[in-house]
């Protein structure tokens, strides 16, 4: 069974740029109507005026902050108000990161990394499993990273994230299976989109290390095939499956490749007290 965006009707979070820009485009061409959620919606009311209209496909822009309550009411209110409480896809890809030792961090980073990229698509989903019960071929795409198979210095808060929405994938995907919601998890490696303009709590001379990057149009394009086939699981770049592959056949090859030079004296416990 395959699902089809045709005359559907989807969540999207993370709307506003890179990733979820692109996707929700690519929803709402194939006549899907999307609901689209992001703090910045005035971004997504510019692209969607410009855009062709459509007899069904169309976005709605939902603005807010998902780690609000408020916000996720907000977005089941408008799935019952126009869409008589049926939803047919949801797209958790809404996320941060940050760079740095976590011996250099505050707990706050921590923090808010798990409730953007965590606490909040879990609660979405849990409030919108009513109106995907009543979806066709309904999917839930969690958009994770290939730092949720495997972890790496430096971003041990977004790995972590990453791994957590990876199990609760898993753990969904088995649970919704006797009623036919399929939970679809991309995994990206590095794209080129505006996720590195707002690392949190990072030193902007900080890179990330990475062979190469997609562009948030290619990831879309290949989380749109997925969701389409109902996939259970996409790692999308060649690097990242190296990665992911490497790490499950010789983990200890990997640790030996990731492991970094000693702690300088300054890389001194942050004591969270703050
Ligand atoms: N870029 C990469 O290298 C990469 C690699 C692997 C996986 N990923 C994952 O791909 C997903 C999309 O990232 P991207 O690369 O497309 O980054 P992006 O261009 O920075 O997009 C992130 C989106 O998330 C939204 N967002 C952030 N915090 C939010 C909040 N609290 N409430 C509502 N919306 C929020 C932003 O909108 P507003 O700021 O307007 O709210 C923006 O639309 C993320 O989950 C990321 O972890 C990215």
């Amino acid at each position: 069974m395959r699902w089809k965006a045709k005359n559907s009707v989807a969540v999207v979070t993370g709307a506003s740029s890179g990733i979820g820009k692109c996707l929700t485009q690519q929803l709402a061409d194939h006549d899907c109507h999307v609901i689209a959620v992001a703090r910045r919606a005035d971004r997504i009311n510019q692209w969607n005026a410009s855009s062709k209209l459509r007899e069904f496909g169309g976005v709605t822009p939902v603005a807010g902050d998902i780690t609000d309550a408020k916000v996720r009411s907000m977005i089941r209110s408008t799935i019952e108000t126009d869409h008589g409480g049926k939803l047919d896809l949801l797209v958790n890809n809404a996320g941060i990161g940050g760079i740095g030792r976590f011996t250099q961090a505050t707990p706050d980073r921590l923090r808010q990394i798990m409730e953007v990229n965590f606490f909040a698509p879990v609660e979405l989903t849990r409030i919108l499993l009513p109106s995907l019960q009543r979806g066709s071929a309904p999917v839930i795409c969690n958009v994770s990273s290939v730092l949720g198979h495997r972890a790496v210095p430096e971003k041990s808060e977004y790995c972590a994230s990453k791994f957590a929405m990876h199990g609760w994938s898993d753990s969904l995907r088995a649970e919704l299976a006797a009623d036919g919601i399929q939970v679809t998890l991309v995994s990206p490696s590095t794209t080129k989109s505006e996720f590195f303009d707002s690392l949190i709590e990072t030193d902007p001379d900080q890179q990330s290390r990475s062979l190469g990057h997609w562009s948030p149009q290619r990831v879309a394009n290949k989380a749109f095939d997925a969701i389409c086939k109902r996939r259970s699981e996409v790692i999308l770049s060649l690097g990242g499956k190296a990665l992911v592959y490497l790490d499950r056949l010789a983990p200890f090859l990997m640790n030996k490749i990731l492991a970094q030079r000693p702690a300088k004296p300054t890389d001194l416990p942050n004591s969270g007290d703050r």
